[in-house]
């Protein structure tokens, strides 16, 4: 029998039938229940979307009360453990993990794509010395789609993979050309010799040195921080990237807009904060008074709360394991004691456990880049990058979805009805 739920209008006493799929009711089978038969008839009213489904998903399994992330099916933890970025991406973008030769021409196929058009670079030099490495990320993605502008074809899979490929492999040399333009260095070109994450160190810390070898440490927790952000289903920027491709805007464009809606301080912005927050604290003996008035609600405890997980969130126990043999490396981050001292008191503390308030992927993932070099700035910039497999992957799926339009959600209008205008002289 199929399953319904039903629904008693006590305005006008009739009953509906809704049919109920995978635990949800379509918003738009509410539209039936009127008072009369003009009207728009019932609508929901989900600001923040806290409680709408707005797509059938293949890519991203989160359970935010038992602290699970899978990616196409495989846990967060194994890939972290096993996989590589390209290797995850492959996953997340076409569904399954590549076979060996798969693999390999995949990987061959994206760092064919690192170089950037010199214009691309005289662009980015066109940016003040001190503009935020975000905002340079963001235009230069966004100008991306003026270098192709075949692009537009969004609907043919050929040309779609190509942008893919184009912006796997163009979003690590975008980064590390904003890095060293902020640190007033020449850009360095690829080296596709080496792997994503080492050709990135490349481009990031190569001196003078005819061939940079990057460290296998810091190369690997590169390796793993960017699996860790690969995808996460349907937050903000996601969602964002989803709403600008449902105009069928081109790639470049739509990722423009995720990575923008990523650069906020609730959402990839949140290492940065974190940051700050430690280094405004200044001292183990400051904590207790930061924590009363976060509690008073004088500020956040940044990396703390998510809006899907109410546990741990898996991806900062992960970090926090990786961040002892990065620290092994680079020296301890002196900002990591008063980060554990304040994971301790919160962990503690009714305000937190009450809220279900654990640290979050950025809680810790900041700590670690600040250790290999990398200023606060870059931190989101650090996010965009691996995320852009997520995002591609996202607006394919919705491209291919007959479910899927245009974006387009509904109000409640509360203001003001039908009124005369009045002549700038007469208004009081
Ligand atoms: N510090 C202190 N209190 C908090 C925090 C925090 N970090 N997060 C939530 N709360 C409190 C709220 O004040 C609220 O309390 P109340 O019920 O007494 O009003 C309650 O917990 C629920 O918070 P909401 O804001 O309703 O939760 P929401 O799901 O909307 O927010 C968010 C999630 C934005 C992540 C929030 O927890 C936050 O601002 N955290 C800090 C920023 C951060 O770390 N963002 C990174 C998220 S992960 C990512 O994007 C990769």
């Amino acid at each position: 029998m199929p399953e319904t739920l039903t629904i008693t209008d006590n305005r006008t006493g009739r009953q509906y039938e809704v049919p109920v799929h995978d635990g949800t009711i379509k918003a738009t089978d509410l539209r039936q229940i009127k008072v009369t038969a003009d009207e728009f008839g019932m609508m929901t009213y989900d600001p923040a979307f806290m409680n709408t489904a707005a797509c059938r998903s293949r890519i991203t399994f989160i359970d935010g009360d038992k602290g699970i992330l899978e990616y196409r099916g495989y846990p967060i933890e194994q890939l972290a453990e096993q996989s590589d970025f390209l290797e995850t991406a492959y996953l997340i973008l076409f569904g399954e993990l590549p076979t060996r030769p798969q693999y390999e021409a995949w990987t061959k196929d994206v760092m064919l794509h690192t170089m950037l058009h010199t214009n691309l670079s005289k662009l980015m030099e066109g940016f003040r010395h001190d503009a935020h490495p975000m905002g340079m990320f963001i235009s230069t993605v966004g100008a991306l789609s003026t270098f192709y502008p075949d692009a537009k074809t969004i609907f043919s899979q050929e040309s779609r993979r190509l942008q893919t490929l184009r912006l796997i492999a163009k979003v690590p040399s975008i980064a590390a050309y904003a890095f060293r333009h902020s640190i007033g260095r020449p850009f360095n070109l690829p080296d596709n010799d080496l792997s994503y994450a080492g050709n990135f160190l490349n481009m990031l810390f190569r001196m003078t040195e005819p061939k940079f070898t990057p460290d296998p440490v810091l190369e690997r927790a590169l390796e793993v921080l960017f699996i860790l952000h690969a995808d996460h289903e349907q937050n903000c920027s996601t969602s964002t990237m989803r709403a600008i491709g449902s105009s069928h805007a081109d790639p470049y464009s739509s990722l423009a807009g995720a990575a923008a809606a990523l650069y906020g301080p609730l959402h990839g912005g949140a290492n940065e904060a974190v940051l700050r927050m430690l280094t405004e604290i200044g001292s183990m003996s400051n904590i207790p008074g930061f924590i009363k008035r976060v509690k008073a609600g004088e500020g956040r405890l940044m990396g703390f709360g998510h809006r899907v997980y109410k546990s741990y969130d898996p991806r900062a126990k992960i970090i926090k394991r990786m961040a002892d043999l990065v620290f092994e490396v680079t020296g301890k981050n002196p900002l990591l004691e008063m980060a554990l001292e304040l994971e301790r008191i919160a962990l503690e503390d009714d305000y937190f456990v009450s809220r279900k308030l654990y640290p979050n992927v950025d809680f810790y993932s900041g700590l670690i880049y600040q250790a290999m070099g990398f200023p606060v700035d870059m931190f989101p910039v650090l996010f965009a990058i691996p995320r852009t497999a997520g995002w591609i992957a996202q607006w394919e799926e919705m491209l291919n979805d007959p479910d899927q339009k245009i974006v387009r959600p509904r109000q409640i209008y509360i203001g003001a009805r039908t009124r005369n205008y009045v002549p700038k002289e007469k208004r009081k």
